[in-house]
């Protein structure tokens, strides 16, 4: 793999990737992730969920599944770039001390600053409801569908200081059909970004460095 965008060791099922999963709302995929490794042997493990909302209906999965849960709103503060530095700051530190390796993106709503991800980068993964290039950024399903597209589906990425535009580590596509809905066609896409995550993050996390 290109330089920066290696995984400090091996995961193994003995010992596996120490996950922290970011979410922003209901957590279908951290859900997803959970179940896998708990009926799986798996090479990652989740260890910590951090949402930047209180109300991100994903929490509740982490606490059944007695993972560590925490939500790290953004803090009032008034200059824009200073909230975000001191927001991120806060994720790195709890990053940190539970000691994860690897950081899942699972339908988190927010940029990263470059200073966040250059800390992280190979260690940065997201999952995107497009096959990039095509539909970057917060409404991939509704520009897919305005598009007239006949196909869509999901991209596995590694994050870098750009939008959707790190390194693409696995797609799959998933057909649009006649009289989809935003809706109807985010859950059939969610079906599979469930089957898919967790498994490419398998493979992620055994690789060679
Ligand atoms: C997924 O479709 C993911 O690709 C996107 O956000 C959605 C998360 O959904 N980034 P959920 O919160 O896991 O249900």
């Amino acid at each position: 793999m290109d330089d920066g965008y290696v995984l400090p060791r091996r995961g193994s099922v003995k010992d596996p990737i120490r996950i922290a999963v970011l979410i922003s709302g209901g957590g279908s995929g951290l859900l997803s992730l959970l179940n896998y490794q708990q009926s799986n042997p798996s090479n990652h493990s989740t260890k910590l969920v951090i949402a930047d909302n209180v109300n991100a209906g994903g929490l509740r999965h982490g606490e059944n599944f007695n993972v560590p849960v925490t939500a790290i709103p953004l803090p009032v503060l008034i200059d824009k770039t200073q909230q975000r530095m001191v927001h991120e700051d806060h994720i790195h530190e709890m990053l940190i001390n539970y000691d994860i390796e690897l950081v899942v993106l699972s339908g988190y709503m927010r940029i990263l600053t470059p200073n966040f991800v250059r800390k992280w980068k190979g260690r940065l993964i997201n999952i995107h409801p497009s096959l990039l290039p095509n539909y970057p950024g917060a409404h991939a399903h509704r520009d897919a569908l305005a598009d007239g597209a006949e196909k869509t589906g999901c991209t596995i990425h590694l994050v870098d200081e750009g939008v959707d535009s790190g390194k693409i580590i696995f797609q799959q596509e998933v057909p649009i059909l006649a009289g989809d809905t935003i809706e109807k066609l985010q859950d059939r896409v969610k079906k599979v970004e469930h089957q898919v995550y967790p498994k490419v993050l398998d493979e992620f996390c055994s690789q060679e460095s």
